[in-house]
């Protein structure tokens, strides 16, 4: 029997390439062997961005296109928007009644966060906030997924979520186990540094739009830094420590040792690198592109897709329920 995977990202408008090569490539590899559950978790974003959301519908159906257009198939997979399927919001409820506060208090990327914002922390520390693993928990079992693919961050939810799998078995079901404990899936970090060497991040404004045609790519290339030493073009160049280089490793497979070799003899200069590098992402990324413009020219079908994986996503969550409620006896 194939193991069944839960994941989710959530819809920040600001999909890149870091996301794509960091996640969402993996998902398309992951869809052939596992029966999977990817949910656009809109009640996520709620937990920090809850003041401005009126613009959630279109970084949803932007997440959908992104999605879609990387190749994940929606026969092949339930993909839809959390929030379509109200389950998860009972399902939350219900496990926050046997989650220890302290629990919740000491997962680590709670503390950070709250560290990295300071006195702004307070605004945001609402209970959703805090209890963002608690829905995370909620959106794994609803579907009963046995795996979970994370980053290394996110380890210590699934360990929270795991407790909360043994406690409501332990009070409500020990004779017939409902949930599986969720294992985390870790695939090999690839971290994709952004245009200014930092890794990319929505949040350093260095991020290259996973939905980039082929000027937009170009004209973000142009602006990637490269080895800060080279200042003439006759100057060699190392591209050990050229964010350019990073890039070609990822896109210009083959070609690797004759762009290094090039830089170090100074044969070619940034510039032209880095037009070699746009052009190998045009192309790499061409078919991408082209189902993502055949998709927006039919919105009509994106929404189709988003009902029908909602419609789907319901059906197993309402058995969850049921179970869970017969367990608890409401
Ligand atoms: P951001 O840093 O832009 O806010 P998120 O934190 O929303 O991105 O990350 C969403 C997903 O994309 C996570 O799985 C994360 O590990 C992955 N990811 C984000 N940035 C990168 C990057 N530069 N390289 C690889 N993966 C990344
Ligand atoms: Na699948």
């Amino acid at each position: 029997m194939k193991g069944r995977i839960f994941s989710g990202m959530q819809p920040s408008g600001k999909f890149h390439l870091g996301n794509y090569l960091g996640a969402l490539e993996n998902w398309v590899k992951l869809q052939n062997d596992y029966e999977c559950f990817f949910s656009i978790v809109d009640l996520h974003a709620l937990t920090s961005t809850y003041e401005d959301t009126g613009k959630l519908p279109e970084h949803i159906y932007n997440m959908a296109l992104d999605w879609l257009s990387a190749g994940l198939d929606p026969e092949q997979n339930v993909i839809f928007v959390q929030s379509q399927v109200k389950e998860h919001a009972e399902l939350h409820l219900l496990l926050s009644m046997i989650t220890p506060l302290s629990w919740l208090e000491r997962v680590p990327t709670y503390k950070d966060k709250l560290q990295q914002l300071g006195e702004q922390g307070k605004e945001i520390n609402t209970y959703g906030f805090l209890g963002y693993p608690e829905l995370m928990t909620a959106d794994i079992l609803l579907y009963k997924a046995d795996t979970v693919p994370v980053g290394e961050d996110q380890v210590p939810h699934l360990e929270l979520a795991r407790e909360i799998v043994r406690r409501f078995n332990y009070l409500y079901s020990p004779q017939r186990l409902i949930f599986p404990e969720p294992m985390p899936y870790l695939s090999q970090a690839k971290v994709l540094p952004g245009i200014d060497g930092r890794k990319m991040s929505k949040s350093y404004g260095n991020e290259i739009p996973f939905a980039a045609g082929p000027d937009e790519l170009r004209a973000r290339v142009r602006l990637m830094v490269t080895d800060p030493q080279r200042i003439k073009r006759s100057d060699p160049g190392n591209p050990d420590v050229c964010t350019a280089y990073t890039f070609h490793k990822f896109y210009s497979a083959g070609q690797l040792e004759r762009i290094a070799g090039d830089c170090r003899q100074a044969n070619i200069g940034c510039v032209d690198c880095k037009k070699r590098l746009a052009e190998n992402m045009v192309s790499a990324l061409a078919d991408i592109h082209q189902r993502r413009q055949n998709l927006e020219a039919n919105p009509e079908r994106v929404r189709e897709i988003l009902a029908y994986g909602a419609e789907r996503a319901r059906k197993v969550a309402a058995m969850t329920m049921e179970e869970v409620r017969a367990a608890m006896h409401l």
